[in-house]
């Protein structure tokens, strides 16, 4: 008999998007959701000189004490928000085993977590993967995709343990308002639930400002936060994020961290040193390159007729098909097949996602001109 595989592995679903990242060269990809630029030539350079220099151990299972520091100073810096480098932060393999953490040290089996869609797509999956319930509830174009708190309410039963959101947004390009992330805080503390803020990209906003969660009053004692150097700097292949918290919390995620992981990349973490000491201005050159690009886009995709939200965070755009008579997967494919350029299907990004399809603005200015020529010439059929 073959072996079985568990429930746990036969109940994830493969991600629908993949599909549509692996084109031919033919094709111009508006799919693939990570940056088109390197990283900053000083994280590359500490990376090589950690090699040199024999950095090439475990770091302590936190993470290097210096790194931890930086982290801490930059949240405080540029939020308020003031975590202890000691015991209130983990550095982590990138921001996905920051979520795998934070879900798995206050999830029990059975407990359902309201996910806020269109979401990061490992999100149900992760919840799946602590044991959880994934509870999707949408944001809503009507309201710029911002947290809609009273459809989160109205989905609270006894067994909702927490709530987890990622804004600036992947897919949609929302940032969280104030207002309504005090409405969430105010709802935690209501029913006692925990807040997981996913802010990877909390330094690519170029409308409005970012709202660090834990910063708002009441929020840092229930909730993690989770980001990384993935997005802001270019450092997807690096592999290097972090997951803060009050020390009790992080201590749940912390004994995880310990036998799951050990430590993050020894050499990665010196970038990412580096990236906070010395890469604020390739950072900003990157950011200015993509909002050059993000108002193109919604410039274009609004004269073409399809209803779309002002991106105001992340490299994601995403139109509204509907007024095609297309779902959003005949959509993609049609335009991979008929004008070869891929983007993805919104039904890919949880509910409130049929009818949607994310442009990712991480290529070329050049690039994303012709793919625009394409679509305008595909929808004038
Ligand atoms: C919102 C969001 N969270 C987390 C991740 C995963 O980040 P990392 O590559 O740092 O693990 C992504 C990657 O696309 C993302 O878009």
């Amino acid at each position: 008999m073959p072996v079985k595989l568990s429930v746990r592995a036969e109940s994830i679903q493969p991600s629908a998007i993949r599909r549509y990242f692996d084109v031919p060269k033919d094709v111009i990809s508006l799919g693939i959701g990570e940056p088109d630029f390197s990283p900053p030539p000083c994280v590359t350079a500490a990376a090589i000189e950690g090699l040199k220099n024999g950095e090439t151990h475990y770091t302590a299972n936190l993470g290097l004490s210096e790194l931890r520091h930086k982290i801490s100073d930059h949240l405080y810096n540029a939020y308020g928000v003031r975590y202890n480098p000691e015991d209130e932060i983990i550095v982590t393999v990138g921001c996905s085993e920051a979520l795998f953490l934070a879900l798995a040290a206050v999830v029990n089996p059975g407990d359902e977590v309201i996910v806020v869609t269109p979401c990061f797509v490992s999100y149900q999956a992760a919840v799946q993967l602590a044991s959880g319930i994934p509870v999707e509830i949408p944001c809503l174009i009507e309201n710029d995709f911002d947290l809609d708190v009273e459809a989160v309410e109205a989905a609270i039963t006894p067994k909702t343990k927490a709530i987890l959101f990622g804004f600036p947004c992947n897919p949609t390009g929302a940032v969280a308002s104030r207002e309504a992330l005090t409405a969430l805080t105010d709802l935690a503390l209501k029913y006692d639930l925990a807040l997981i803020s996913d802010e990877l990209y909390d330094q690519l906003v170029f409308s409005g400002e970012h709202v660090c969660a834990p910063s708002i009053p009441g929020a840092f004692y229930r909730t993690f936060l989770v980001g990384g150097f993935s997005k802001n700097y270019a450092m997807t292949g690096f592999r290097i994020g972090y997951i803060a918290g009050p020390k009790n919390l992080l201590n749940g995620a912390y004994k995880i961290h310990q036998y799951l992981i050990m430590s993050a990349p020894t050499i990665a973490q010196l970038g990412a040193i580096a990236a906070l000491d010395h890469g604020a201005e390739d950072a900003a050159r990157m950011r200015d390159e993509y909002d050059r690009r993000r108002k193109l886009l919604y410039r274009t995709l609004n004269e073409f007729g399809l209803r779309t939200a002002e991106p105001k965070g992340a490299f994601y755009i995403f139109p509204e098909i509907t007024s095609t008579g297309m779902t959003s997967e005949r959509f993609a494919d049609r335009l991979l097949n008929e004008k070869r350029v891929a983007l993805i299907p919104g039904n890919g990004f949880g509910k409130g996602g049929e009818g949607f399809v994310r442009i990712s603005y991480a290529t070329a200015y050049e690039k994303i001109e012709a793919a625009l020529e394409r679509i305008g010439d595909f929808l004038r059929g």
